[in-house]
């Protein structure tokens, strides 16, 4: 956690002006290549009444999109830095958003007080699986959801150790897969970064308790170019580079 803390912090500057676009969306996008939400249908369309978290906020944008959908939206990040730029962009677009400091495996918040739970790159990538998701599992009532978007297993077993771009290339093995550490790579340095298995997911959602309402995977659409989070689009439009998991806690 403290890692990924301080290079988040340290990486903030390098995500305000995308924060600043995806506040100013009245439709939302997901992932690198922006895929729309009338395909992928993340967030209820309406949310008056709801109580919805947001696990990983970052500059907060996906918050943002929920408040406008009538929710009453709390989100927590690690990163102050982050945090900073969630507070400027709530204050300069009017959004009553209750941001947190503190660690999304951990919140401190109450049981059962959400009845809509999200991460898109947030804990979904850069928290143990096992230990954010029971987290997720102890804020949801009875009957909500948990929906989270991060990098499909394919994708980090196709990247070189190096760090460098994706390829057409097995480089890593899938048996026993958690996810990667990028904290020592020699391309572009980061954090540690945590992904299962598609069956892992499965044994996990059920060891806790979610029922798996709708499983998504998406690709880069046909004229995508260039390269982005380390996938090129040539990868990307024939292997699916990010997942999302729709999630239930039963009632
Ligand atoms: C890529 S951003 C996700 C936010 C936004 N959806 C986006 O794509 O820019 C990743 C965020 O996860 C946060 N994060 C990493 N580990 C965390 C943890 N343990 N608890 C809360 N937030 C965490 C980082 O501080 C960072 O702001």
């Amino acid at each position: 956690m403290a890692i990924n803390r301080d290079v988040w912090d340290a990486d903030a500057g390098n995500w305000t002006e995308m924060g600043e676009r995806h506040w100013r969306l009245t439709t939302p996008i997901w992932g690198n290549w922006g895929a729309p939400e009338a395909e992928l249908h993340l967030l209820p369309e309406d949310m008056s009444g709801m109580d919805a978290v947001e696990l990983g906020c970052g500059t907060g944008y996906v918050a943002a999109w929920m408040w406008r959908r009538g929710a009453k939206v709390t989100a927590i990040d690690v990163s102050p830095n982050q945090l900073a730029t969630a507070h400027r962009l709530a204050a300069e677009h009017g959004a009553d958003i209750s941001f947190i400091e503190g660690n999304a495996e951990a919140t401190g918040l109450p049981d059962a007080s959400f009845d809509f739970a999200i991460s898109e790159y947030g804990a979904a990538i850069w928290c143990p699986p096992e230990v954010w998701l029971a987290e997720a599992w102890r804020l949801l009532r009875p009957g909500g959801c948990l929906v989270f978007l991060g990098n499909h297993p394919l994708a980090i077993i196709c990247t070189p150790e190096s760090g460098a771009d994706c390829e057409k290339v097995l480089h890593r093995p899938y048996r026993g897969f958690r996810g990667a550490d990028w904290t020592q790579v020699e391309i572009d340095p980061s954090g540690i970064c945590f992904n299962l298995t598609i069956s892992g997911w499965f044994a996990l959602f059920s060891e806790i308790g979610f029922t798996v309402e709708n499983y998504q995977e998406i690709y880069a659409p046909a004229d995508a170019v260039g390269s982005r989070g380390g996938v090129p689009a040539a990868w990307a439009r024939d292997y699916p580079f990010e997942q999302v998991w729709h999630l239930a806690k039963p009632t």
